[in-house]
């Protein structure tokens, strides 16, 4: 398909992961040639599949230099590698500094020294902390809790003041809850460990888990679990394609929420699982996990407003029978 990014190569540092693989195909198919820069500590060759691969660490600066200036022609860089695992940044804070703060700096000075100057960097909603203002949006105050949402927010204020002193372009997209897969089932969530709802309620219903537990059951809410915003994959995807085309007509710096815009509690998705898999799906009410906030959804309107950004995939029921796609394939099922 033809497009305003068509013939442009961009980097894609975590292009191996998660959501780097979906927006690696995303290019491909907007007719760009996404090149991945991984060290596949996390990410996966196998999802290597839409354009080449240059296996580099982020913490490794000179090795991070010689790779950007190879792509120094490179149109944008995307960055989304990171460590993303909450509960393991706050007994690891220094391997998640240095893995996500310092390495993000590699990148930023081997984009300042090859002459790279459009960025568009992953964030998250982690990094607004617990508020009572809902929906989210993206003037709210910024006092993330977790250390995860901590080195994001830092990494913001990086790149904020590269573009005040650099005139570095940039564009961070600040995710709710990514979930769901590409409809082909090639592409999918694969995290090790595996701590994020969707994926752990899909083992449980298909008996390849015992029983999930279900953190905190007394929360301020209709039945008593948290409310989050999940958009899937590809909707994510195609906030950068939208994003990387702005670069091409005047965008200088924005920070924008990724989000449906709509909360659903973790029972109402436990309660989706069983009706696309056909099985309930065995839980234990457990304790409230710590750093859970009690709700979290995006007001979506500058997406719209500034990406012509709207969610197409993100209605819960396709985002779990996407992920249900995929998980079947991988579990043999
Ligand atoms: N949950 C369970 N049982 C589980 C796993 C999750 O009850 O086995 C609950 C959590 O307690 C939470 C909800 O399901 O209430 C969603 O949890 P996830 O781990 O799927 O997602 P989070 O909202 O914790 O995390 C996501 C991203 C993070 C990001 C965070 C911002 O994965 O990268 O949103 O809040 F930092």
């Amino acid at each position: 398909m033809s497009s305003d990014i068509s013939g442009q190569t961009i980097i894609v540092v975590g292009g191996a992961g998660y959501i780097g693989s979906h927006v690696c195909k995303a290019l491909q198919a907007s007719g760009a040639v996404p090149v991945t820069f991984d060290n596949l500590s996390s990410g996966h060759e196998h999802a290597v599949k839409y354009g080449p691969l240059i296996k580099v660490d982020l913490r490794d600066k000179a090795a991070i230099l010689t790779s950007c200036g190879d792509y120094k022609d490179a149109s944008a860089v995307v960055h989304l590698a990171s460590s993303i695992e909450v509960g393991l940044g706050e007994t690891d804070p220094a391997g998640f500094y240095n893995n996500n703060v310092i390495g993000a700096f590699h990148l930023l000075e081997a984009m300042r020294e090859t002459g790279l100057n459009n960025l568009i960097f992953s964030s998250t909603c982690a990094t607004y902390g617990d508020t009572d203002q809902m929906p989210l949006m993206e003037d709210q105050t910024q006092k993330p809790f977790s250390v995860y949402g901590k080195t994001k927010l830092a990494i913001e204020h990086m790149i904020q003041s590269y573009h005040k002193a650099y005139d570095l372009k940039y564009l961070t997209l600040r995710y709710f809850n990514a979930a769901g897969a590409d409809e082909s089932g090639e592409i999918g969530e694969e995290h090790d460990p595996e701590t994020h709802l969707i994926p752990i309620a899909l083992a449980a219903a298909a008996g390849l888990r015992a029983k999930m537990k279900l953190f905190g059951t007394d929360y301020d809410t209709p039945d008593g679990t948290c409310i989050r915003d999940y958009i899937h994959v590809n909707d994510i995807a195609q906030a950068h394609i939208l994003g990387l085309s702005k670069f091409g007509q005047g965008l200088k710096a924005a920070e924008v929420n990724i989000g449906s815009g709509e909360g659903i509690s973790n029972l109402e998705i436990l309660k989706l699982i069983a009706d696309v898999t056909g099985s309930s799906v065995p839980y234990d009410a457990a304790p409230r996990r710590n750093g859970d906030l009690t709700r979290l959804y995006a007001d979506p309107g500058l997406a719209k407003e500034l990406l012509g950004f709207t969610a197409q995939y993100s209605d819960p029921k396709t985002i779990i029978a996407s992920a249900w796609n995929f998980h079947k394939r991988v579990w043999g099922l």
